[in-house]
C-alpha cells in the first residue's frame, strides 16, 4: 500500500509518463512521415529520440512500480507535423512542456523528501533539455 506522499509522486510520475507515450508516437511518426530535402538527418534523429522517450517512460514505470503504483498506458495528444519545420514547432513545444514539468515535479520531491525520484527526474530533465535545443537549432 502507498501512503500520501508516494500517491502523490506516483500521480506526478504517471502524468510525466503519458506525455512520454505521447511523445514516443508523435517522433515516430514524424520519422515515418518527414519527407524532402530538409527530412535528410533529422529523419534518423527523430528516431534515436523516440527511443530515448522509451527509455525515460521505462523508468517512470519502474519508480511507479516501485513506489506501489500501476503504471500509466495513456498517452497524452500526439500532435502530426506537416512540413518537418511545422514538426519541429511541435516537438519544440512538447520538450519546453517537458521541461517545465519536470523542473515543477523535482520541486516537488523536494518538498515531500522523495531524493530517489528527484534524482531520476533531474536525469530525465537533462535529456530534455537538449532535446528542446536541438530541435529549436533546427528551426529556420
Ligand atoms: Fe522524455
Ligand atoms: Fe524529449
Amino acid at each position: 500500500m502507498s501512503n500520501d506522499w508516494q500517491k502523490t509522486v506516483i500521480a506526478a510520475l504517471n502524468e510525466s509518463r503519458s506525455a512520454e507515450l505521447a511523445a514516443i508516437a508523435q517522433y515516430m511518426n514524424h520519422h515515418y512521415e518527414a519527407r524532402g530535402l530538409d527530412s535528410v538527418g533529422v529523419k534518423d534523429i527523430f528516431r534515436k529520440q523516440a527511443i530515448e522517450e522509451m527509455q525515460h517512460a521505462e523508468l517512470l514505470a519502474e519508480r511507479v512500480t516501485a513506489l506501489g503504483g500501476i503504471p500509466t498506458l495513456k498517452s497524452a495528444q500526439v500532435r502530426r507535423g506537416g512540413t518537418v519545420q511545422e514538426m519541429l514547432r511541435v516537438d519544440v513545444e512538447l520538450e519546453r512542456r517537458a521541461v517545465a514539468r519536470y523542473k515543477e515535479q523535482i520541486k516537488l520531491c523536494e518538498e515531500l523528501g522523495d531524493s530517489t525520484t528527484r534524482r531520476l527526474l533531474e536525469d530525465i530533465l537533462m535529456d530534455e533539455e537538449a532535446h528542446a535545443g536541438y530541435h529549436a537549432s533546427l528551426i529556420e
